[in-house]
């Protein structure tokens, strides 16, 4: 069974019409991206070298490495997390543990490869023991995503889980408050939508139904607004 029968099923949600001629990875623009793999840009790769020798706040200090962010760029689709977890923080790379695989899972849902996408964090470091982002360390990482945002040039942006939605939106608005509506980043105006995040739906996994309709909120966003110009 694929990823996107084995989320749908997990949500019980058991039969899927398929939409793929409809959905966002049918759109020539996001095909084109998951090969794009330009990781090379001269101005991110400065931004990278950047966040590598950053040592504005504690976690540079037990940090193995930061974890900046992959994908293609320009990306139709960003997604953005928290922070890095033991395994990304060993591999450099976001999203590569459980929470990552079910990460996967709900692009492959929403008609996307994972490769297709740009994934990056707020916090560009491991906090300690897993621990929730503190104010500081969100102050000071939150420059290096914006600039981060404005060169991988999404035309839509999912926040996964309160901190990334409370960071994006400057808010300090439950998730509860924030879910079920299209928020606007910058001043391209991106759509955000804002769902729960992947380590949370692996401890509660009956919101995998609510997540479920974001996406869904997500993708239609998404071809409504970023699918008619091109
Ligand atoms: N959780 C996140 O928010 N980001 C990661 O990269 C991994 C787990």
């Amino acid at each position: 069974m694929g990823a996107r029968a084995n989320y749908l099923r997990e949500m019980g949600i058991t039969r899927w019409v398929d939409a793929s001629r409809n959905s966002p990875a049918a759109h020539p623009s996001v095909a084109a991206g998951s090969h794009a793999a330009s990781q090379t840009d001269g101005t991110l790769e400065t931004l990278r070298g950047r966040v590598a020798a950053c040592e504005l706040c504690g976690l540079h200090a037990s940090r193995q490495q930061t974890v900046f962010g992959l994908g293609p760029v320009p990306a139709e689709w960003m997604v953005i997390g928290e922070a890095p977890g033991a395994e990304e923080d060993r591999q450099g790379v976001p999203f590569v543990g459980r929470a990552g695989a079910l990460l996967t899972e709900m692009l492959v849902a929403l008609g996307l490869q994972r490769n297709a996408v740009y994934v990056a964090n707020v916090l560009k470091c491991r906090p300690p023991d897993n621990r929730d982002p503190q104010g500081a360390e969100v102050e000071h990482c939150l420059p290096y995503l914006t600039k981060q945002i404005h060169l991988v040039k999404p035309r839509m942006i999912l926040a996964l889980g309160r901190f990334a939605a409370q960071a994006l939106l400057g808010s300090r608005d439950s998730l509860g408050q924030l879910r079920g509506r299209v928020h606007r980043f910058g001043k391209e105006g991106t759509p955000i939508v804002a769902t729960y995040h992947p380590a949370y739906l692996l401890r509660s996994p009956a919101e995998k139904r609510s997540a479920w309709v974001d996406l869904k909120q997500a993708r239609v966003t998404y071809q409504q607004e970023c699918t008619s110009s091109t």
